[in-house]
């Protein structure tokens, strides 16, 4: 494979780069972050499409370009004598050959499997072959024994073993699983066996029992039928006698009626022809009672008019009484009026009388109250006085003429005796009125008769204005009854007026000796007259009677006919109760019969069923356990081909790593000589797949980080090449991005010197880095930067360095470039 051409549009940070690559050594080189990168992982996405980028598709849209801005690599690229050309966008991809106006592939699916049959590998595999991508030189260093292995057996198809072997395995797990259900699944053979012989038994012996059963069956059913006919003549005979005799009883029934009736007929006859002599007579004596009737109703009206006048004249009588009583009344209450007026009058006279009374008692009440207030007072005033000077005066005698004034603090000397004495006078003064307001006091005490005399005088004026009041309250209800009073006596009067006409208008004469002779006449007569009616009905109906009983008599001859009739047809009907009964029994005992045996039958012929059923279960778990025991058979010998198959698998995988080992030391080894000129000349791969670099035969415990890093290179490119070899097909192109790691410039001069020596393996080789001084010693340099005024990548092709001979005359091992290339 050759890259020729390739294009990036807002691709990352590629807004919009074009880059031509030829064969020999390309190196890509800018300093960090410059995108390069960015160009091999352009170059993967095209060719394999979603999943080839570093992270999500989204994310590779240059930042600066619009939402909407299209994201397109186109990669021109020769392959077996063909040249292709791959256009992929976000959402679409096509896939022209040599130059063809119409693509071979145009759906992303399409172009991704395209690709994959031209290249003759996988996405992975092609990062494993053409690809070393940034940190992926070092990467089996941080891999235990066991994953190394894996990842070489990865990276060399070997991988594909493993995939074959694990299918294996899980076939063979799902065998195994397959075989524990069958087993677990699986009923006891002895189980099914025991179960096949006793079905077969019970179906045979139920089949017995059956057929017995059945026979039974169809014995009891021919007695029943040959019991049917006789049961159904005795049956019928005795349905006939009781039909007949019911008919009879109904006859005979009929027959008594008719001549009870025949008989009632006959005697009205008879009693009609008495009556004809009776009538006359009766009707004679009872020929009066209509009078007697009218003359009754007469005497009973005169009778309860009787009754009523009493009635009115006892009213009449109490409200005579009434009047009475209520004319005293008037006439006591009829000065009622000119008594209100007169009492009235004296009332209010004696009003004012108590009332002036009352004014003159208060004012002199008050006036002896105060005196004696007035009296009292003066006397304490006086009391307290003569204390004041009697205790003064006892002072002073204590003091004596010698003591100082207690008013003034002078000496009273001389003054003593005068003020002694005016104390004195004035003690006595003081004594006297005191005794004149005692005196006044008592006086004051009792009270004054004057005020008696009132006081009396009001309470004889307030007696008689009560005894007035109490009269006036008489008089004045007095004069309001006596209003009722008069109403009340007119409406007595007017009542007793109308009982008086009353009275007088009632008929008279009412005679109860007579009453009660015209009454007892009347209930003499009256059953007389009942007698009569009945009597005169019954010969009135006479013809009626006679017709009727003349029919009576003809329905009796015909009732006797039939009765004769049936008679006959009773005496004719054969029925014997004994034998009705013994056939019934028998029919019983046959029905019964019958019906056991049909049930025994039907139970029998379930049984049967039963039986089969079970058989046929039985049959059929014997052959499904044939069945499962044959699959289980098949799955055994299915297990021991795929337990073989992964012994063969792993024996296989064991022995190519065995000799992958060896081959990829020597391989390593070479490159490992070249590198470091000779100084170490052995790689070795431990059975670990631990790298061990020996020193003249003697493995160096410690290795530098740059010889470390060299030594993961010269894997790397073993492995390539090994890869290269074995897959059969010019596996020209070899990228590899930032494999120089710790590398110091001779052993990097070295790489560039060993790739050249490697040109007849790989013809193109794209070498990405940040070192600047690598440019010299290779054919192509693409300098890679980033620019800050539009944000993205500048790509542009640069001249390697223009000493490059010089630098490299330095370099022994380092062939001329024309010749490489
Ligand atoms: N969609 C995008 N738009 C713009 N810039 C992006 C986008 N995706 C990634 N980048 C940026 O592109 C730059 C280049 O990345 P790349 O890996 O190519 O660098 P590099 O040159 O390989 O650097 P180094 O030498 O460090 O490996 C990074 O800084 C990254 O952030
Ligand atoms: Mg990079």
């Amino acid at each position: 494979m050759r890259i020729n051409r390739l294009q990036l549009v807002n691709f990352r940070q590629h807004a919009d780069t074009s880059i031509e690559f030829g064969t020999g050594i390309t190196g890509v080189i800018g300093p960090n972050g410059a995108g390069k990168t960015t160009i091999l992982e352009a170059i993967a996405w095209c060719l394999y499409g979603t999943g080839a980028q570093r992270d999500k598709l989204e994310t590779i849209r240059f930042q600066r370009a619009g939402e909407r801005a299209q994201v397109k690599v186109v990669l021109d690229f020769e392959l077996s004598g063909q040249r292709y050309r791959v256009n992929r966008e976000m959402s679409r991809a096509e896939v022209y050959v040599n130059d063809d106006a119409n693509p071979v592939a145009n759906t992303k699916t399409g172009v991704n499997e395209f690709i994959q049959r031209r290249l003759g590998m996988t996405r992975v595999e092609f990062f494993n072959t053409y690809f070393t991508d940034q940190k992926q030189l070092s990467v089996m260093a941080s891999m235990k024994p066991t994953e190394r292995a894996h990842f070489l057996s990865r990276v060399l198809g070997y991988e594909k073993l493993r995939t074959a072997q694990d299918l294996v395995r899980e076939r063979r797990k799902t065998i195994l699983a397959e075989m524990s259900g069958l087993r677990a699944g699986m009923p006891d053979p002895d189980v099914v066996a025991r179960t096949l012989a006793e079905a077969g038994k019970r179906a045979a012996d139920s089949a017995r029992l059956a057929t017995e059963r059945r026979r039974v069956h169809v014995e009891c059913d021919a007695a029943f039928q040959q019991i049917l006919p006789r049961w159904a003549a005795a049956q019928e005979a005795r349905e006939a006698l009781q039909k007949t005799t019911g008919e009879m009883q109904v006859a005979e029934t009929e027959e008594r009626s008719l001549l009870a009736r025949g008989e009632r007929i006959g005697a009205d006859l008879n009693e009609i022809v008495q009556a004809g002599a009776e009538l006359d007579d009766l009707r004679l004596r009872t020929e009066r009672l209509p009078a007697l009737t009218i003359e009754l109703q007469r005497l009973d009206s005169l009778y309860r008019e009787e009754g009523r006048r009493r009635t009115l004249a006892e009213q009449s009588r109490e409200i005579a009484t009434e009047i009475e009583r209520l004319t005293a009344k008037k006439a006591r209450i009829a000065l009622a009026p000119e008594q209100e007026e007169t009492v009235t009058l004296a009332l209010e006279k004696h009003r004012a009388t108590l009332e002036e009374v009352e004014g003159k008692l208060e004012a002199r009440r008050t006036e002896w109250v105060r005196d004696k207030q007035e009296a009292q007072t003066k006397r304490q005033a006086l009391l307290r006085q003569h204390g004041d000077i009697k205790e003064q005066l006892r002072i002073l005698a204590d003091l004596g003429p010698d003591g100082a004034c207690p008013t003034c603090s002078r000496a009273l000397g001389e003054n003593f005796a005068r003020v002694v004495e005016s104390l004195t006078e004035q003690m006595d003064a003081l004594t006297s009125d005191g005794k004149y307001f005692r005196k006044r006091m008592e006086e004051l005490d009792g009270m004054p008769e004057d005020i008696k005399a009132l006081d009396e005088a009001r309470r004889t004026a307030a007696q008689e204005v009560g005894a007035l009041e109490r009269q006036l309250a008489k008089v004045q209800s007095a004069v309001l009854e006596l209003t009722g009073v008069a109403r009340e006596l007119t409406d007595k009067e007017e009542r007793q007026a109308q009982l008086v006409q009353e009275i007088a208008a009632m008929p008279e004469g009412f005679d109860a000796a007579e009453h009660a002779r015209v009454r007892a006449q009347i209930e003499e007569l009256t059953p007389l007259a009942v007698r009569v009616e009945r009597l005169a009905a019954l010969a009135e109906r006479e013809p009626q009677i006679r017709t009727e009983y003349d029919e009576v008599a003809a329905m009796l001859v015909a009732h006797r006919g039939r009765s004769q009739e049936l008679r006959a047809a009773l005496a004719k009907i054969a029925f014997s109760e004994e034998e009705y009964l013994a056939t019934k029994v028998e029919h019983e005992r046959a029905t019964g019969a019958a019906r056991v045996a049909e049930l025994q039958r039907i139970t029998a012929e379930g049984e049967l069923r039963a039986a089969n059923a079970s058989a046929d279960s039985a049959r059929e778990a014997a052959t499904e356990l044939a069945k499962r025991e044959e699959k289980l058979s098949a799955l055994k010998r299915a297990r021991r081909i795929h337990d073989e198959l992964d012994r063969a698998y792993s024996d296989l995988r064991s022995d190519l790593n065995a000799q992958l080992r060896p081959e990829l030391s020597e391989l390593a080894s070479g490159f490992m000589a070249e590198l470091t000129d000779s100084r170490y000349s052995e790689l070795e791969l431990t059975n670990d797949y631990d790298l061990t670099v020996l020193d003249d035969g003697v493995p160096k415990p410690v290795i530098s980080g740059g010889e470390e890093d060299v030594a993961h290179l010269v894997l790397r490119l073993a492995i390539s090449q090994m890869i290269a070899e074995r897959a059969g097909q010019p596996f020209s192109l070899l990228v590899l991005d930032e494999i120089f790691g710790s590398l110091d410039e001779a052993r990097r001069h070295n790489v560039i010197n060993l790739l050249r020596r490697l040109h007849d393996r790989f013809e193109q080789v794209i070498l990405i880095t940040h070192i600047e001084s690598v440019r010299e010693g290779l054919d192509r340099v693409i300098s890679v930067r980033y620019d800050e005024g539009s944000g993205s990548s500048r790509v542009e092709e640069s001249a390697p360095s223009d000493d490059l001979a010089a630098a490299l005359a330095g370099l022994p091992v380092l062939e001329p470039i024309a010749a490489a290339s």
